[in-house]
């Protein structure tokens, strides 16, 4: 099935605009350099003062404005087709966030890559969980912004089966970036097999869960801590990011600022409960107050509860 492509059409529109412009470019040049010659002083020693001449104002009224109103026309063709998303369009839920971006199907397959089928249009309900981003794939020339609070959408489709970059376009802070991902495409068939065995994995996992109970709980940890994002920020081997390490963090003592004032805590379970759901309410000293409060709609207690176990046992 073949979908009409605004890709070509904003493609279009630039090299048109373009050519125009080399073309004025080009001939003003050549009229300038033409005129200082031919109304040299040397050869025109008395100036002619012309009082208007209405067959050239009208020339130039006119024909800048066919020139303008055609850049118009092939910027528009463009910009509608990529403003009506497909009705038959895979929806994938995207939540853009410092410094992520998270993709959700309707399955409940959860990626940090936007996997596609070839020749299919994908709709993106773009959706910021703390500050202006912008979802930008240079390569079908779309970009839409994520704004907190706005449920924007957009779609796009790739016709041939690649790796195609991700990256975010509104500047969203010091890892903004960082905000690197990728559209994966791949054949219909292909995509089709990777979607049921990832679909069966939510389901696989869900039931391994209920059936482990307690006992496993943590071992969802390290996946978590990538999908929700807070890998951007925070380490697992110690090493200094724009947050505190995770690693060894449990029972340690650190100093923290709550209200400006400086006040030693150990960590423990609660601290890092409090640190995933406010996190503003205490800053450990020599980092800043950054991260966006973790709300039980980005994170349900249960995630929660796999995380801070997860943390503990980082040693
Ligand atoms: Cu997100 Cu820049």
């Amino acid at each position: 099935m073949k979908v009409e492509d605004f890709t070509s059409q904003v493609e279009g529109a630039f090299l048109i605009i373009v050519a125009i412009s080399v073309v004025l470019l080009v001939g003003i040049t050549i009229a300038m350099i033409y005129f200082v010659f031919r109304y040299h002083h040397t050869r025109h020693k008395t100036p002619k003062d012309i009082h208007g001449n209405l067959s050239l104002e009208i020339i130039w009224t006119v024909i800048p404005t066919i020139i303008v109103l055609g850049m118009f026309y092939y910027g528009w063709v463009g910009y509608r087709t990529m403003d009506r998303i497909p009705e038959n369009a895979l929806t994938v839920e995207t939540i853009g966030r410092m410094w992520s971006w998270s993709f959700t199907y309707e399955n409940g397959v959860q990626t940090d890559t936007l996997y596609v089928p070839v020749n299919q249009p994908v709709r993106l309900n773009l959706k910021s969980s703390d500050v202006i981003h912008s979802f930008y794939v240079p390569a079908f020339k779309v970009k839409k912004d994520v704004v907190p609070g706005v449920n924007n959408s957009m779609w796009l489709s790739a016709d041939q089966k690649g790796n195609y970059e991700v990256m975010c376009a509104e500047y969203c802070g010091m890892r903004h970036s960082y905000m690197l991902t990728s559209v994966v495409a791949m054949p219909q068939e292909e995509f089709n097999a990777w979607y049921e065995r990832m679909g069966q994995s939510v389901v696989r996992a869900t039931a391994v869960e209920e059936e482990a109970g307690e006992k496993k709980i943590g071992a969802r940890g390290p996946k978590l801590i990538q999908q929700k994002g807070c890998t951007a920020c925070h380490t697992t081997d110690g090493s200094r990011m724009v947050g505190p390490s995770f690693k060894g963090i449990y029972g340690q003592n650190e100093i923290v600022l709550e209200d400006g004032q400086e006040k030693e805590i150990t960590v423990d379970e609660e601290y890092i409960r409090r640190s995933i759901r406010r996190p503003s309410a205490q800053i450990t000293k020599g980092f800043q107050n950054l991260m966006p409060p973790q709300t039980s709609q980005m994170l349900s207690d249960e995630e929660l509860e796999e995380i801070v176990a997860y943390i503990k046992e980082l040693k």
